[in-house]
């Protein structure tokens, strides 16, 4: 029998993460975007990495259409912008500062850091598309990361 997707989520739950913002955009330019960890390193040659997305989400179709997304990976005190962008639609870019990165996708202010890809393959997931996605640019600040773990979020040392 499969095990209950609540039990499931519960178990995966025990694996800390960090948080990221994946951003994408649509063919006239507008930002999209929607907070994951579902999000690892690949390969270092060539370099990739992996995001995996709901196909429920309204980000969704955005990877597809523009080939492009950015990983935007957040910092302790960025809870808020997290939990912006865990929401699904709306107008989420509104009062956020961020710029357009190479890619054309947004870079958020105040990251830890930023990967900017051009997708590269996509795998079925379940419910979810896996996107590979083969990094263009990067970059990072100091900080502290913001983490993600039993369904709260933490801070390092918490
Ligand atoms: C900590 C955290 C991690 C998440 N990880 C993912 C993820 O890896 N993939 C995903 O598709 N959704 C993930 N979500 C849920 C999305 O952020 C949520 O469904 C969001 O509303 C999607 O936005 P959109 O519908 O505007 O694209 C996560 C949410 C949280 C709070």
């Amino acid at each position: 029998m499969p095990i209950d997707r609540n039990e499931l989520r519960r178990v995966m739950g025990h694996f800390a993460t960090g948080v990221t913002v994946i951003t994408t955009r649509s063919k006239d330019g507008q930002p999209y975007g929607l907070t994951a960890n579902a999000f690892t390193s690949v390969s270092l040659d060539p370099p990739l990495l992996l995001v995996s997305v709901d196909k429920k989400a309204e980000s969704y179709p955005y990877f597809e259409e523009s080939k492009v997304f950015t990983v935007n990976i957040l910092a302790d005190d960025q809870e808020a912008l997290s939990r912006r962008f865990a929401v699904s639609g709306g107008p989420k870019f509104e009062g956020v500062a961020y710029r357009i990165g190479a890619n054309g996708a947004a870079i958020l202010d105040g990251t830890l850091g930023y990967i900017e890809c051009k997708l590269s393959a996509t795998y079925p997931g379940g419910d979810h598309t896996i996107y590979l996605g083969e990094v263009q640019e990067a970059g990072t600040v100091e900080g502290k990361p913001l983490l993600f773990f039993r369904g709260g979020y933490r801070a390092i040392g918490d």
